[in-house]
Protein backbone atom coordinates (compact mmCIF):
# COMPACT_ATOMS: atom_id res chain seq x y z
CA UNK A 1 0.00 0.00 0.00
CA UNK A 2 1.67 3.33 -0.74
CA UNK A 3 1.95 5.80 1.52
CA UNK A 4 -0.80 9.01 1.22
CA UNK A 5 0.55 12.57 0.20
CA UNK A 6 -0.70 15.24 2.81
CA UNK A 7 -3.07 16.13 -0.09
CA UNK A 8 -4.39 12.74 -0.97
CA UNK A 9 -5.27 13.07 3.13
CA UNK A 10 -7.28 15.77 2.83
CA UNK A 11 -8.85 14.47 0.09
CA UNK A 12 -9.88 11.02 1.19
CA UNK A 13 -11.14 12.72 5.01
CA UNK A 14 -13.23 15.48 2.33
CA UNK A 15 -14.44 11.75 0.11
CA UNK A 16 -15.38 9.94 3.72
CA UNK A 17 -17.28 12.94 4.81
CA UNK A 18 -19.32 13.16 1.32
CA UNK A 19 -19.57 9.22 1.99
CA UNK A 20 -21.03 9.45 5.45
CA UNK A 21 -23.73 11.39 4.03
CA UNK A 22 -25.59 8.63 2.65
CA UNK A 23 -25.20 6.65 5.97
CA UNK A 24 -29.11 5.09 6.28
CA UNK A 25 -29.34 4.53 10.67
CA UNK A 26 -31.34 1.99 11.52
CA UNK A 27 -33.83 4.50 12.89
CA UNK A 28 -34.36 5.75 9.68
CA UNK A 29 -34.58 1.96 8.49
CA UNK A 30 -37.33 1.67 11.12
CA UNK A 31 -39.33 5.05 10.30
CA UNK A 32 -39.33 4.16 6.61
CA UNK A 33 -40.94 0.94 7.28
CA UNK A 34 -43.48 2.85 9.22
CA UNK A 35 -43.93 4.95 6.58
CA UNK A 36 -43.93 2.10 3.94
CA UNK A 37 -47.47 0.18 5.78
CA UNK A 38 -49.26 3.35 5.92
CA UNK A 39 -48.47 4.22 2.42
CA UNK A 40 -49.61 0.55 1.13
CA UNK A 41 -52.63 0.81 3.43
CA UNK A 42 -53.63 3.69 1.64
CA UNK A 43 -52.54 2.43 -1.65
CA UNK A 44 -54.80 -0.57 -1.38
CA UNK A 45 -57.83 1.46 -0.42
CA UNK A 46 -57.51 4.68 -2.02
CA UNK A 47 -57.10 5.37 -6.26
CA UNK A 48 -54.78 6.62 -7.58
CA UNK A 49 -52.14 7.16 -5.00
CA UNK A 50 -47.92 7.79 -6.22
CA UNK A 51 -47.41 4.48 -4.86
CA UNK A 52 -50.13 3.33 -6.79
CA UNK A 53 -50.58 -0.65 -5.75
CA UNK A 54 -52.34 -1.96 -8.92
CA UNK A 55 -53.79 -5.17 -8.43
CA UNK A 56 -53.00 -7.39 -11.38
CA UNK A 57 -56.00 -9.88 -12.35
CA UNK A 58 -53.37 -12.75 -11.48
CA UNK A 59 -55.21 -14.66 -8.54
CA UNK A 60 -52.60 -17.80 -8.24
CA UNK A 61 -49.51 -18.32 -8.21
CA UNK A 62 -47.46 -21.22 -10.22
CA UNK A 63 -46.05 -24.66 -8.06
CA UNK A 64 -43.21 -25.80 -10.74
CA UNK A 65 -46.28 -28.96 -12.73
CA UNK A 66 -47.28 -26.19 -15.82
CA UNK A 67 -46.99 -27.48 -19.31
CA UNK A 68 -46.61 -25.76 -22.38
CA UNK A 69 -44.67 -23.54 -24.73
CA UNK A 70 -45.28 -19.90 -25.17
CA UNK A 71 -43.91 -16.51 -26.17
CA UNK A 72 -42.72 -13.73 -24.03
CA UNK A 73 -41.22 -10.35 -24.69
CA UNK A 74 -40.00 -7.85 -21.99
CA UNK A 75 -39.61 -4.04 -22.83
CA UNK A 76 -37.91 -3.33 -19.36
CA UNK A 77 -35.28 -0.09 -19.24
CA UNK A 78 -32.28 -1.21 -21.33
CA UNK A 79 -33.05 -3.89 -23.72
CA UNK A 80 -36.25 -5.76 -25.32
CA UNK A 81 -35.96 -9.19 -25.12
CA UNK A 82 -38.20 -12.09 -27.27
CA UNK A 83 -38.31 -15.57 -25.84
CA UNK A 84 -39.79 -18.76 -26.38
CA UNK A 85 -40.25 -20.22 -23.34
CA UNK A 86 -41.11 -24.49 -23.02
CA UNK A 87 -42.04 -25.35 -19.72
CA UNK A 88 -41.36 -28.77 -18.80
CA UNK A 89 -44.19 -29.13 -15.78
CA UNK A 90 -41.27 -30.57 -13.28
CA UNK A 91 -40.14 -26.48 -11.82
CA UNK A 92 -37.82 -26.65 -15.38
CA UNK A 93 -38.35 -25.06 -18.06
CA UNK A 94 -36.12 -24.17 -21.09
CA UNK A 95 -35.37 -20.66 -22.80
CA UNK A 96 -34.76 -19.47 -26.26
CA UNK A 97 -33.81 -15.68 -26.35
CA UNK A 98 -33.13 -12.48 -28.31
CA UNK A 99 -31.97 -9.37 -27.05
CA UNK A 100 -31.44 -5.86 -28.48
CA UNK A 101 -30.78 -2.51 -26.96
CA UNK A 102 -33.83 -0.38 -27.52
CA UNK A 103 -32.36 2.66 -29.43
CA UNK A 104 -32.30 5.97 -27.18
CA UNK A 105 -33.90 7.90 -29.63
CA UNK A 106 -37.20 5.51 -29.76
CA UNK A 107 -37.50 5.69 -25.39
CA UNK A 108 -38.39 9.74 -26.05
CA UNK A 109 -40.27 9.65 -29.94
CA UNK A 110 -43.78 8.43 -30.76
CA UNK A 111 -45.84 4.95 -29.63
CA UNK A 112 -45.78 4.12 -33.80
CA UNK A 113 -42.03 3.98 -33.89
CA UNK A 114 -41.26 1.99 -30.56
CA UNK A 115 -44.34 -0.30 -31.30
CA UNK A 116 -43.45 -1.18 -34.56
CA UNK A 117 -39.87 -1.85 -33.75
CA UNK A 118 -41.14 -4.33 -31.22
CA UNK A 119 -43.14 -6.30 -33.54
CA UNK A 120 -39.91 -6.34 -35.79
CA UNK A 121 -38.16 -7.95 -33.56
CA UNK A 122 -41.08 -10.14 -32.70
CA UNK A 123 -41.26 -11.21 -36.52
CA UNK A 124 -37.35 -11.72 -36.63
CA UNK A 125 -37.76 -14.08 -34.00
CA UNK A 126 -40.79 -16.01 -34.87
CA UNK A 127 -39.14 -16.07 -38.28
CA UNK A 128 -36.01 -17.91 -36.93
CA UNK A 129 -37.22 -20.33 -34.36
CA UNK A 130 -40.99 -20.88 -34.67
CA UNK A 131 -40.88 -20.81 -38.52
CA UNK A 132 -43.35 -23.45 -38.60
CA UNK A 133 -46.08 -21.18 -37.52
CA UNK A 134 -45.34 -19.37 -40.75
CA UNK A 135 -46.16 -21.87 -43.12
CA UNK A 136 -49.23 -23.27 -41.06
CA UNK A 137 -52.64 -22.70 -43.37
CA UNK A 138 -54.81 -22.41 -40.24
CA UNK A 139 -55.37 -18.81 -39.18
CA UNK A 140 -56.35 -19.82 -35.93
CA UNK A 141 -52.77 -21.67 -34.72
CA UNK A 142 -51.44 -18.38 -32.92
CA UNK A 143 -48.41 -18.39 -30.35
CA UNK A 144 -49.60 -17.01 -27.02
CA UNK A 145 -47.40 -14.19 -26.41
CA UNK A 146 -46.68 -12.85 -22.43
CA UNK A 147 -45.73 -9.14 -22.47
CA UNK A 148 -43.92 -8.05 -19.70
CA UNK A 149 -43.95 -4.25 -19.80
CA UNK A 150 -41.76 -3.16 -17.04
CA UNK A 151 -43.89 0.28 -16.76
CA UNK A 152 -47.09 1.58 -14.12
CA UNK A 153 -49.63 0.59 -15.84
CA UNK A 154 -53.59 0.66 -14.55
CA UNK A 155 -54.35 -2.66 -15.25
CA UNK A 156 -58.24 -3.87 -15.89
CA UNK A 157 -58.16 -7.47 -17.26
CA UNK A 158 -55.03 -9.94 -17.90
CA UNK A 159 -54.26 -8.66 -21.27
CA UNK A 160 -55.32 -5.08 -21.13
CA UNK A 161 -53.74 -2.64 -19.31
CA UNK A 162 -53.30 1.61 -19.26
CA UNK A 163 -50.25 3.41 -19.33
CA UNK A 164 -50.01 5.84 -16.34
CA UNK A 165 -46.66 7.04 -16.47
CA UNK A 166 -43.11 6.82 -17.86
CA UNK A 167 -39.99 5.73 -15.81
CA UNK A 168 -37.03 5.09 -16.38
CA UNK A 169 -35.77 7.68 -18.86
CA UNK A 170 -38.80 7.12 -21.28
CA UNK A 171 -41.01 9.68 -22.35
CA UNK A 172 -43.32 8.83 -25.19
CA UNK A 173 -46.02 11.07 -24.20
CA UNK A 174 -48.53 10.02 -27.22
CA UNK A 175 -48.95 6.46 -25.51
CA UNK A 176 -50.32 7.45 -21.73
CA UNK A 177 -53.61 6.68 -21.54
CA UNK A 178 -53.49 4.05 -24.07
CA UNK A 179 -53.79 0.36 -23.68
CA UNK A 180 -50.52 -1.11 -24.33
CA UNK A 181 -51.17 -4.36 -25.33
CA UNK A 182 -53.63 -3.05 -27.66
CA UNK A 183 -50.61 -0.99 -29.19
CA UNK A 184 -48.75 -3.99 -29.88
CA UNK A 185 -51.00 -6.37 -31.09
CA UNK A 186 -51.47 -3.65 -33.86
CA UNK A 187 -48.32 -3.59 -35.27
CA UNK A 188 -47.92 -7.69 -35.03
CA UNK A 189 -51.02 -7.79 -37.18
CA UNK A 190 -49.94 -5.25 -39.75
CA UNK A 191 -46.92 -7.53 -39.98
CA UNK A 192 -49.46 -10.73 -40.15
CA UNK A 193 -47.99 -12.14 -37.10
CA UNK A 194 -49.70 -15.61 -36.17
CA UNK A 195 -49.08 -14.17 -32.94
CA UNK A 196 -51.74 -13.48 -29.92
CA UNK A 197 -50.91 -10.96 -27.26
CA UNK A 198 -53.07 -12.88 -24.03
CA UNK A 199 -51.28 -11.30 -21.08
CA UNK A 200 -49.68 -8.42 -19.63
CA UNK A 201 -47.60 -8.47 -17.07
CA UNK A 202 -45.10 -6.23 -14.76
CA UNK A 203 -41.57 -7.47 -14.52
CA UNK A 204 -41.89 -7.98 -11.00
CA UNK A 205 -45.09 -9.85 -11.01
CA UNK A 206 -43.55 -12.29 -13.94
CA UNK A 207 -40.11 -12.58 -11.18
CA UNK A 208 -42.80 -13.53 -8.72
CA UNK A 209 -44.53 -16.06 -10.83
CA UNK A 210 -40.96 -17.54 -11.80
CA UNK A 211 -39.38 -17.76 -8.34
CA UNK A 212 -42.75 -19.57 -7.42
CA UNK A 213 -42.32 -21.78 -10.44
CA UNK A 214 -38.53 -22.60 -9.62
CA UNK A 215 -38.39 -22.35 -6.05
CA UNK A 216 -36.95 -24.78 -4.09
CA UNK A 217 -40.22 -24.82 -1.43
CA UNK A 218 -43.18 -26.70 -1.57
CA UNK A 219 -45.07 -22.83 -0.22
CA UNK A 220 -45.49 -20.30 -2.68
CA UNK A 221 -43.08 -17.20 -3.24
CA UNK A 222 -44.60 -13.71 -1.29
CA UNK A 223 -42.22 -11.40 -3.21
CA UNK A 224 -41.19 -11.12 -6.54
CA UNK A 225 -38.53 -8.06 -6.57
CA UNK A 226 -36.68 -6.38 -8.92
CA UNK A 227 -33.36 -4.28 -8.26
CA UNK A 228 -31.72 -3.47 -11.97
CA UNK A 229 -32.48 -0.43 -14.33
CA UNK A 230 -35.62 0.62 -12.24
CA UNK A 231 -37.05 -0.84 -8.79
CA UNK A 232 -40.44 -2.43 -8.28
CA UNK A 233 -42.28 -5.43 -6.06
CA UNK A 234 -45.01 -7.66 -6.86
CA UNK A 235 -46.84 -9.52 -4.24
CA UNK A 236 -49.46 -11.42 -2.75
CA UNK A 237 -52.17 -9.96 -0.60
CA UNK A 238 -55.85 -10.96 0.50
CA UNK A 239 -58.57 -9.79 -1.64
CA UNK A 240 -60.13 -8.64 1.50
CA UNK A 241 -57.51 -6.02 1.87
CA UNK A 242 -57.57 -4.72 -1.00
CA UNK A 243 -60.73 -2.41 -0.61
CA UNK A 244 -60.41 -0.05 -3.73
CA UNK A 245 -61.33 -3.35 -5.66
CA UNK A 246 -65.11 -3.15 -4.00
CA UNK A 247 -65.50 -0.02 -6.13
CA UNK A 248 -64.15 -1.01 -9.85
CA UNK A 249 -66.28 -0.79 -12.40
CA UNK A 250 -68.36 -4.00 -13.30
CA UNK A 251 -67.45 -6.23 -16.29
CA UNK A 252 -63.87 -4.75 -16.91
CA UNK A 253 -62.23 -6.40 -13.74
CA UNK A 254 -63.71 -9.51 -13.40
CA UNK A 255 -61.73 -12.31 -11.86
CA UNK A 256 -61.35 -15.42 -10.19
CA UNK A 257 -62.45 -14.89 -6.24
CA UNK A 258 -61.51 -18.50 -5.39
CA UNK A 259 -58.18 -18.21 -3.88
CA UNK A 260 -58.47 -15.20 -2.15
CA UNK A 261 -55.73 -13.62 -2.94
CA UNK A 262 -54.06 -11.17 -5.73
CA UNK A 263 -50.92 -10.24 -6.69
CA UNK A 264 -50.44 -6.44 -6.10
CA UNK A 265 -48.18 -4.61 -7.87
CA UNK A 266 -46.52 -1.89 -5.94
CA UNK A 267 -45.18 0.66 -7.97
CA UNK A 268 -42.61 0.65 -4.77
CA UNK A 269 -40.20 3.05 -6.79
CA UNK A 270 -42.90 6.13 -5.88
CA UNK A 271 -42.81 5.17 -2.11
CA UNK A 272 -42.29 8.53 -0.22
CA UNK A 273 -42.38 10.90 -3.22
CA UNK A 274 -43.34 13.10 -0.40
CA UNK A 275 -39.91 13.05 1.17
CA UNK A 276 -41.38 12.55 4.38
CA UNK A 277 -38.56 9.98 5.33
CA UNK A 278 -36.04 8.91 2.65
CA UNK A 279 -32.86 10.19 2.66
CA UNK A 280 -31.79 12.91 0.55
CA UNK A 281 -28.44 14.63 -0.32
CA UNK A 282 -27.49 17.59 -2.46
CA UNK A 283 -26.43 15.09 -5.08
CA UNK A 284 -30.08 13.14 -4.65
CA UNK A 285 -31.39 16.88 -5.27
CA UNK A 286 -29.34 17.54 -8.37
CA UNK A 287 -29.76 14.24 -10.12
CA UNK A 288 -33.90 15.00 -9.29
CA UNK A 289 -33.76 18.67 -10.63
CA UNK A 290 -31.88 16.98 -14.20
CA UNK A 291 -34.69 13.97 -14.54
CA UNK A 292 -36.97 13.64 -16.96
CA UNK A 293 -39.46 13.46 -14.20
CA UNK A 294 -38.32 15.66 -11.00
CA UNK A 295 -40.20 15.01 -7.76
CA UNK A 296 -41.20 10.94 -9.13
CA UNK A 297 -39.85 7.82 -8.44
CA UNK A 298 -38.12 8.91 -5.25
CA UNK A 299 -37.66 5.76 -3.66
CA UNK A 300 -36.70 4.19 -7.14
CA UNK A 301 -33.87 7.19 -7.78
CA UNK A 302 -31.81 6.36 -4.70
CA UNK A 303 -31.61 2.75 -5.33
CA UNK A 304 -31.89 1.37 -8.67
CA UNK A 305 -29.01 1.19 -11.78
CA UNK A 306 -30.32 3.83 -13.85
CA UNK A 307 -29.53 6.37 -11.22
CA UNK A 308 -27.07 5.15 -9.03
CA UNK A 309 -24.32 6.56 -11.49
CA UNK A 310 -25.87 9.82 -12.00
CA UNK A 311 -25.58 10.19 -7.47
CA UNK A 312 -22.02 9.20 -7.91
CA UNK A 313 -21.04 11.34 -10.65
CA UNK A 314 -22.60 14.61 -8.58
CA UNK A 315 -20.82 13.65 -5.66
CA UNK A 316 -17.63 13.44 -7.60
CA UNK A 317 -18.49 16.54 -8.91
CA UNK A 318 -18.46 18.01 -5.64
CA UNK A 319 -15.47 16.34 -4.64
CA UNK A 320 -13.66 18.53 -7.54
CA UNK A 321 -15.52 21.53 -6.38
CA UNK A 322 -13.36 21.29 -3.35
CA UNK A 323 -10.32 22.02 -5.51
CA UNK A 324 -8.32 18.61 -3.60
CA UNK A 325 -8.78 16.45 -6.50
CA UNK A 326 -8.11 17.97 -9.79
CA UNK A 327 -4.82 18.81 -11.01
CA UNK A 328 -3.44 18.58 -6.67
CA UNK A 329 -1.29 15.69 -7.02
CA UNK A 330 -0.63 15.25 -11.29
CA UNK A 331 -4.20 13.64 -11.59
CA UNK A 332 -5.72 15.24 -14.86
CA UNK A 333 -9.57 15.07 -15.56
CA UNK A 334 -11.29 15.95 -19.00
CA UNK A 335 -13.56 19.25 -18.24
CA UNK A 336 -15.39 17.69 -21.53
CA UNK A 337 -15.60 14.43 -20.48
CA UNK A 338 -17.72 12.06 -18.73
CA UNK A 339 -17.69 13.20 -15.29
CA UNK A 340 -19.12 16.83 -16.63
CA UNK A 341 -21.73 15.08 -18.48
CA UNK A 342 -25.32 14.33 -16.90
CA UNK A 343 -25.80 10.41 -16.95
CA UNK A 344 -22.76 9.16 -18.42
CA UNK A 345 -21.40 7.16 -15.65
CA UNK A 346 -23.19 3.76 -16.00
CA UNK A 347 -24.14 1.93 -12.36
CA UNK A 348 -21.97 -0.70 -13.39
CA UNK A 349 -19.12 1.27 -12.22
CA UNK A 350 -20.14 1.24 -9.21
CA UNK A 351 -19.62 -2.47 -8.88
CA UNK A 352 -16.42 -2.95 -10.42
CA UNK A 353 -15.13 -0.29 -7.64
CA UNK A 354 -16.76 -1.75 -4.73
CA UNK A 355 -14.81 -5.43 -6.18
CA UNK A 356 -11.93 -3.63 -6.29
CA UNK A 357 -9.73 -5.40 -3.40
CA UNK A 358 -6.11 -4.79 -5.23
CA UNK A 359 -3.47 -3.13 -2.80
CA UNK A 360 -3.11 -0.10 -5.44
CA UNK A 361 -6.59 0.18 -6.20
CA UNK A 362 -5.68 -1.05 -10.02
CA UNK A 363 -9.22 -1.73 -11.51
CA UNK A 364 -10.28 1.84 -10.27
CA UNK A 365 -7.62 3.63 -11.59
CA UNK A 366 -8.08 1.55 -15.04
CA UNK A 367 -11.83 2.53 -14.65
CA UNK A 368 -11.18 6.05 -13.59
CA UNK A 369 -9.34 6.57 -17.28
CA UNK A 370 -11.51 4.70 -19.21
CA UNK A 371 -14.69 5.67 -18.34
CA UNK A 372 -14.72 9.16 -16.19
CA UNK A 373 -11.95 10.92 -17.75
CA UNK A 374 -9.64 10.78 -15.52
CA UNK A 375 -5.82 9.96 -16.47
CA UNK A 376 -2.64 9.52 -13.80
CA UNK A 377 -5.28 8.75 -10.81
CA UNK A 378 -3.61 8.49 -7.69
CA UNK A 379 -4.13 5.50 -4.89
CA UNK A 380 -5.36 8.17 -2.62
CA UNK A 381 -7.76 9.33 -5.74
CA UNK A 382 -9.05 5.73 -6.25
CA UNK A 383 -9.59 5.10 -2.12
CA UNK A 384 -11.78 8.85 -2.21
CA UNK A 385 -13.94 7.49 -5.06
CA UNK A 386 -14.39 4.28 -3.40
CA UNK A 387 -15.52 5.82 -0.13
CA UNK A 388 -18.12 7.46 -2.71
CA UNK A 389 -19.54 4.91 -4.20
CA UNK A 390 -19.08 2.80 -0.64
CA UNK A 391 -21.48 5.39 0.78
CA UNK A 392 -23.99 5.04 -2.33
CA UNK A 393 -24.23 1.29 -2.96
CA UNK A 394 -24.79 0.77 1.27
CA UNK A 395 -27.48 2.74 1.41
CA UNK A 396 -29.37 1.92 -1.81
CA UNK A 397 -29.30 -1.98 -0.34
CA UNK A 398 -30.38 -0.97 3.17
CA UNK A 399 -33.49 1.19 1.75
CA UNK A 400 -34.62 -2.26 0.05
CA UNK A 401 -34.65 -3.79 2.91
CA UNK A 402 -37.59 -1.36 3.39
CA UNK A 403 -40.23 -2.97 0.91
CA UNK A 404 -39.39 -6.26 1.73
CA UNK A 405 -39.55 -6.10 5.90
CA UNK A 406 -42.85 -4.13 5.45
CA UNK A 407 -44.55 -6.52 2.89
CA UNK A 408 -43.51 -9.59 5.12
CA UNK A 409 -45.03 -7.72 8.33
CA UNK A 410 -48.22 -6.25 6.39
CA UNK A 411 -49.24 -10.24 5.24
CA UNK A 412 -48.79 -11.57 8.02
CA UNK A 413 -46.66 -13.79 6.33
CA UNK A 414 -43.91 -13.45 9.18
CA UNK A 415 -46.30 -13.69 11.90
CA UNK A 416 -47.72 -17.08 10.31
CA UNK A 417 -44.31 -18.12 9.86
CA UNK A 418 -43.51 -17.51 13.92
CA UNK A 419 -46.93 -19.29 14.47
CA UNK A 420 -45.80 -22.82 12.53
CA UNK A 421 -42.48 -22.44 13.75
CA UNK A 422 -43.71 -22.76 17.28
CA UNK A 423 -46.27 -25.78 16.60
CA UNK A 424 -44.14 -27.50 14.61
CA UNK A 425 -42.63 -31.17 15.80
CA UNK A 426 -39.68 -29.56 13.76
CA UNK A 427 -39.66 -25.72 13.74
CA UNK A 428 -36.16 -26.10 11.54
CA UNK A 429 -38.13 -27.50 8.88
CA UNK A 430 -40.57 -25.26 8.51
CA UNK A 431 -40.42 -23.41 5.27
CA UNK A 432 -38.67 -19.32 5.12
CA UNK A 433 -40.47 -16.95 3.97
CA UNK A 434 -39.59 -16.66 0.07
CA UNK A 435 -38.55 -13.85 -2.09
CA UNK A 436 -38.02 -14.12 -5.56
CA UNK A 437 -35.67 -11.16 -6.94
CA UNK A 438 -33.78 -9.94 -10.70
CA UNK A 439 -31.82 -6.95 -11.87
CA UNK A 440 -28.36 -5.92 -12.57
CA UNK A 441 -28.25 -4.32 -8.73
CA UNK A 442 -29.05 -7.25 -6.91
CA UNK A 443 -27.34 -9.76 -8.59
CA UNK A 444 -24.34 -7.92 -9.94
CA UNK A 445 -23.73 -5.56 -6.94
CA UNK A 446 -21.17 -6.85 -4.04
CA UNK A 447 -22.34 -7.39 -1.03
CA UNK A 448 -25.81 -5.88 -1.87
CA UNK A 449 -27.70 -9.10 0.30
CA UNK A 450 -25.51 -8.94 2.76
CA UNK A 451 -26.35 -4.98 3.55
CA UNK A 452 -29.99 -5.50 3.02
CA UNK A 453 -30.06 -8.02 5.93
CA UNK A 454 -28.11 -6.14 8.00
CA UNK A 455 -30.64 -3.39 7.82
CA UNK A 456 -33.63 -6.04 8.29
CA UNK A 457 -31.58 -7.15 11.59
CA UNK A 458 -31.11 -3.17 12.67
CA UNK A 459 -34.96 -2.74 12.62
CA UNK A 460 -35.54 -6.31 14.48
CA UNK A 461 -35.71 -4.25 17.78
CA UNK A 462 -37.33 -1.06 16.26
CA UNK A 463 -40.59 -2.08 14.61
CA UNK A 464 -43.10 -3.89 16.45
CA UNK A 465 -43.45 -7.78 15.74
CA UNK A 466 -40.41 -7.91 13.23
CA UNK A 467 -38.32 -9.75 16.36
CA UNK A 468 -36.18 -12.65 14.28
CA UNK A 469 -37.54 -11.41 10.95
CA UNK A 470 -34.30 -11.03 9.18
CA UNK A 471 -33.62 -14.96 9.85
CA UNK A 472 -37.00 -15.86 8.52
CA UNK A 473 -36.50 -14.10 5.01
CA UNK A 474 -34.92 -16.06 2.12
CA UNK A 475 -33.80 -14.33 -1.10
CA UNK A 476 -33.03 -16.14 -4.15
CA UNK A 477 -32.36 -14.89 -7.80
CA UNK A 478 -35.21 -15.20 -10.45
CA UNK A 479 -32.52 -15.36 -13.78
CA UNK A 480 -35.21 -14.76 -16.39
CA UNK A 481 -38.27 -14.39 -14.38
CA UNK A 482 -39.57 -11.85 -15.87
CA UNK A 483 -39.54 -13.93 -19.60
CA UNK A 484 -40.88 -17.30 -17.49
CA UNK A 485 -43.10 -15.32 -15.74
CA UNK A 486 -45.18 -13.98 -18.58
CA UNK A 487 -45.36 -17.35 -19.90
CA UNK A 488 -46.66 -18.36 -16.73
CA UNK A 489 -49.17 -16.10 -17.13
CA UNK A 490 -49.87 -16.37 -20.47
CA UNK A 491 -50.41 -19.92 -20.26
CA UNK A 492 -53.06 -19.16 -17.21
CA UNK A 493 -55.00 -17.16 -19.78
C1 LIG B 1 -41.37 0.73 -13.17
C2 LIG B 1 -41.91 -0.59 -12.71
C3 LIG B 1 -40.91 -1.69 -12.96
C4 LIG B 1 -39.56 -1.33 -12.35
C5 LIG B 1 -38.49 -2.38 -12.58
C6 LIG B 1 -39.99 0.97 -12.57
O1 LIG B 1 -39.44 2.14 -13.09
O2 LIG B 1 -42.23 1.78 -12.79
O3 LIG B 1 -43.13 -0.88 -13.37
O4 LIG B 1 -41.38 -2.88 -12.40
O5 LIG B 1 -39.12 -0.11 -12.89
O6 LIG B 1 -38.26 -2.61 -13.92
Amino acid sequence: MSILSDKEEALLVKARAIGAEFVYEPEDVAKGVKEYLRLMDKGLTEPKQAMTMIPTYVTAVPNGTEKGVYLAVDLGGTNFRVCSIHLHGDSKFTLTQAKTPIPKALMIGTSKDLFSFLAKQIENFVKNHHSDHFESQSPNVHLKLGFTFSFPVEQVALNKGYLLRWTKGFDIQDAIGKDVCGLLQAEIDALNLPVRVVALVNDTVGTLMARSYTSPGKAGTLLGAIFGTGTNGAYVEKLSRIKKLETSPEGEGDFDKSSGVMVINTEWGAFDNAMKVLPDTPYDRALDKNSVNPGMQMFEKRVSGMFLGEILRNAIVALIGEGLFKGAHGTSIDENGPLFTPWSIDTSALSTIQADYTSEYTLTKQLLEREMGVSAATTGDAMAIKALVYGIGKRSARLAAVPIAATALATKAYENYKIAKSEAQRPEEIEKIDIGVDGSVVEYYPGFERYLREALRDIQPLVPGAAGLEDAIRIGIAKDGSGVGAALIALVA
